[in-house]
């Protein structure tokens, strides 16, 4: 795992959820200290920051690529603030280089989730790897799958002996087994033409959906990046939209699903929350997201997928179904 990032070290475990927190603990952050973390986000990386004694800082995404902004970081910095997460989300992917510079700029510490996209690359760098400590997730549905799993990947020796502590406690311990171990290696080797397979599919969807971007809006692909499709994402125009393609697509098996609750509504003494929230708030009701199985699939596949789309979108469109009014 960390020769295939290009890192020095790899500690894996349990599951992408105990990931965040070993990354956390080998931080060794101040005890109360602030984490900031997109409003939203996978639902553990709230609980990994209280979990781990520490306060979470919630900003708004980019609606366009479901991530964190390197300005929004930058705003919600106060002397208190000791580390952010940064969760590359539905395909898309943060600006690292940005968010890298403000970090060491301010003296905090980068978690870097990828356990949406592993294998992804921006400036030809795989994800995981910009942060002080890049986290990822081997569960059942995921594009590296052990049915369950995780690891962390560090150049930085003091996170690696820490994790290892707090990894490795006799009752404590949260390991990945040698067999999940050997089931994971051979699909390291072909997640780059995978990965490829994915983009190719979403190219694919993206240009038949092109009519219906005012209703249904695709993410959008960062410059020079290589990105890893575990789910890709739309923000549609509406939550009755979002609502009703879901539970239509549901009806036959089509694996279309509603995007993270988001953060935005936990009250203040759980979190301190900065600037307005709207773009997380409209993710977190408007958000469809395609599982990437379907991704791998023939041309014809993603081809009936689309029309299917763009056959339910018509029928709201001409029914009135186009705002929450
Ligand atoms: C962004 C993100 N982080 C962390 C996790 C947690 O991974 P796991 O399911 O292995 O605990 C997930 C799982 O979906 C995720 O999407």
């Amino acid at each position: 795992m960390a020769t295939f990032h290009e890192v020095t070290a790899s500690l894996v475990c349990a599951s992408g959820t105990i990931a965040v927190q070993i990354a956390l603990r080998g931080l060794n952050l101040p005890e109360g200290s602030e984490v900031i973390l997109a409003a939203y986000d996978f639902p553990g990386n709230f609980r990994a920051i209280q979990d781990s004694g520490l306060f979470p800082v919630l900003v708004d995404i980019n609606p366009h690529t479901w991530c964190l902004d390197v300005e929004n970081i930058e705003a919600a910095l106060t002397a208190k603030t000791s580390a952010v997460i940064v969760s590359h989300l539905h395909g898309g992917i943060a600006d690292m280089p940005a968010i890298r510079e403000l970090a060491d700029r301010q003296s905090i510490a980068i978690v870097e989730d990828a356990c949406q996209a592993p294998g992804a690359r921006l400036g030809g760098q795989r994800l995981g790897t910009f942060g002080d400590v890049g986290v990822l997730s081997f569960g059942g549905s995921k594009l590296l799958t052990a049915g369950r799993g995780g690891a962390i990947l560090t150049k930085r020796a003091d996170v690696l002996q820490r994790a290892k502590i707090f990894c490795e406690r006799g009752n404590h311990a949260f390991p990945l087994s040698e067999l999940q171990a050997a089931v994971l290696l051979p699909q390291l080797k072909r997640l780059d033409d995978r990965n490829q397979a994915r983009l190719r599919s979403t190219l694919r969807l993206k240009e038949r959906l092109a009519p219906w971007d005012d209703h249904l809006s695709p993410i959008t692909l960062r410059a020079g990046s290589e990105p890893a499709f575990y789910k890709h994402a739309w923000l549609a125009e509406s939550e009755r939209i979002a609502k009703l393609l879901f539970s239509k697509a549901d009806a036959i098996g089509l694996p279309l699903a509603m995007g993270f609750r988001g953060f935005s509504k936990r009250p203040n003494t759980q979190a301190r929350k900065v600037g307005t929230l709207h773009g997380a708030e409209n993710a977190a009701s408007r958000t469809l997201i395609l599982h990437h199985p379907l991704l791998l699939h023939e041309p014809a596949a993603v081809d009936w997928t689309a029309s299917w789309i763009s056959r339910e979108l018509e029928v709201c469109v001409d029914r009135g179904i186009d705002s929450d009014r």
